[in-house]
């Protein structure tokens, strides 16, 4: 179980005051990936020119660029809602970045209303993540949104 009030508390004292974007998701990612037992991968996409760009993460290499309703991450930006997957093997058109992936969770991130990005999280377990994990990640783009 990973205790997400202590985590949103942590990403809001590492983020305070601090108005660099990158310097921010490089210490989210950090502490997610610290923070969160289980783990294989754990990052952000960002939407440029319509397209999801690879941006601070920790984990193996991942792919750079992936099409709005490709993959996890662009069906969360297309229905515009978390995408909470039990076995990553079962969803159409998931991309495989690391093979060793098997459940997955991406929230996505607005800022002025608009989608800005995705947070990506994967794991080697399948059904690895809950509704608690869900809540707690909401949770906490919630609070890196409000440094963007
Ligand atoms: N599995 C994702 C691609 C990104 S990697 O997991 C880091 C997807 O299907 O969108």
């Amino acid at each position: 179980m990973t205790d997400y009030a202590s985590l949103c508390a942590q990403l809001a004292a590492l983020t305070d005051g601090i108005p660099y974007e990158t310097a921010n998701l490089a210490n989210a990612s950090a502490l997610l990936w610290q923070e969160i037992p289980d783990i294989n991968w754990a990052g952000f996409y960002k939407m440029e020119d319509g397209l999801l760009v690879l941006g601070p993460f920790q984990g193996k290499p991942a792919c750079i660029l992936i099409p709005v309703g490709k993959g996890v991450c662009g069906t969360a930006v297309a229905e515009n809602r978390t995408q909470l997957v039990y076995n990553v093997h079962e969803f159409p058109g998931h991309i495989a970045c690391d093979c060793a992936s098997n459940s997955e969770i991406v929230v996505p991130i607005h800022k002025n209303g608009a989608i800005w990005g995705v947070l990506d999280i994967d794991s080697p377990s399948i059904g690895r993540f809950t509704q608690d994990d869900q809540t707690g990640l909401e949770n906490f783009v919630r609070i890196l949104e409000k440094t963007l």
